[in-house]
């Protein structure tokens, strides 16, 4: 069995130690029944349920919130969604959590805006009798949590990574290259896992020296992208073209960008200092950023169908208000610093323009796009 901490740890010597303290990944997937808990008594079949959901940073959250509001009612539920505010996001997060226990809900559903801050609320959920399920993002330091359930955050990442290395390739089939690094905001513990997933596959060809850092910019403090914020990664960008490559000795080849806002960020960020547009990486499959990977200007993203996740969790909540386990799929991956989180992980997909007709082929909204 990989032990997921060990190995994450090891990457993050490189940049994000203080990141991914939690570290999480791909591996040792076991079918199995409730190993830690969640409790079993089930529950009305018209029960509160709370889901908690950070700040709007990316349309997959946007999308989240409206497929639990309807898929709760349809499956029979009453329902709370709440989203953190745009600036005072943990302190909103807390008290629409309190308050849902107040409520009465069964099950809290969260996708964290501050992993490592909930720890008070989780419990509060916990001693109240309620199950509390993370979504997309890991709570961590809490024993109290019951389930996680997300796409494979360091899969994502080594996708992101190998998908960087062959656009660069297909591009300029000889290194070395020339990239900079982008992380997402540090309180979401997925931003350390999706940088230790790329790096497990840049990490090796930065030490051999086919892949240069141009900015030499690996830091956490200084690839981390505070609130996930487009205007945040812009700035960044801007002064690395200024201080990096202005002068037209360095030529950019790829940036590993975490997600889609933050890749269209960055790539006009390029575009205004009047340089050629790099191979960049995404997420989320954004339609804008679908339109900028037809177009030739985006390189990559992932589809993580959030349809797929809200429904995955859905299912969950329903065993539980049967009295049944939920099902989970791995026990060992997603250890959030106290314990391993039973998990249930869907297989995120890297969609470049080659397989993006493929890819979307059931997702009415991106399927025309690629035509
Ligand atoms: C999600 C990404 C998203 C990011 C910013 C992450 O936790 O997994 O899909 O791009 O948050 O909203």
């Amino acid at each position: 069995m990989r032990k997921f901490l060990t190995r994450s740890l090891a990457v993050s010597a490189v940049a994000l130690v203080a990141l991914s303290a939690t570290a999480c990944g791909n591996s040792d997937r076991e079918a199995s029944s409730n190993p830690s808990g969640g409790a079993a008594k089930g529950f009305a079949k018209d029960a509160l349920i709370g889901v908690a959901l950070p700040s709007k940073t990316s349309e997959n959250w946007v999308l989240a919130g409206d497929l639990f509001t309807n898929g709760l009612k349809e499956a029979g539920f009453k329902s709370d969604v709440q989203y953190a505010g745009a600036s005072t996001t943990v302190a909103d997060q807390q008290s629409q959590i309190s308050s849902m226990v107040t409520k009465g809900a069964k099950v809290i559903v969260i996708g964290a805006t501050d992993a490592a801050q909930l720890g008070t609320q989780v419990k509060q959920a916990k001693d109240a009798g309620a199950v509390v399920i993370a979504y997309d993002r890991l709570i961590t330091g809490t024993a109290d949590l019951d389930y996680y359930v997300a796409f494979d955050n360091f899969k994502v990442g080594q996708l992101q990574g190998q998908a960087l290395l062959d656009g660069m390739k297909a591009k300029k089939p000889t290194g070395p290259w020339t990239i900079e690094l982008f992380s997402g905001s540090p309180d979401d513990n997925n931003a350390g896992v999706f940088f230790n997933g790329a790096m497990d596959v840049l990490k090796p060809l930065i030490t051999k020296g086919d892949l240069i850092v141009g900015s030499g910019q690996t830091d956490v403090k200084q690839t981390a992208t505070q609130g996930w914020k487009a205007e945040n990664a812009q700035s960044r960008m801007d002064a690395i073209m200024t201080s990096t490559y202005a002068k037209g000795d360095k030529t950019l080849d790829g940036v590993l960008s975490p997600n889609d806002t933050l890749a269209r960020a960055i790539i006009t960020s390029v575009k205004a200092a009047g340089k050629p547009i790099p191979i960049v990486t995404g997420q989320d499959s954004e339609v804008e950023s679908v339109k900028w990977i037809m177009s030739g200007e985006q390189y990559s993203t992932i589809n993580k169908d959030t349809r797929k996740l809200v429904a995955q969790t859905i299912e969950m909540v329903k065993k539980l208000q049967a009295g049944e386990q939920p099902e989970i799929n791995d026990t060992n991956s997603y250890d959030n610093g106290v314990k391993k989180v039973p998990s249930y992980l869907l297989p995120p997909v890297i969609v470049t323009k080659a397989n993006a007709a493929e890819a979307y082929a059931n997702d009415p909204k991106l399927a025309p796009l690629t035509k």
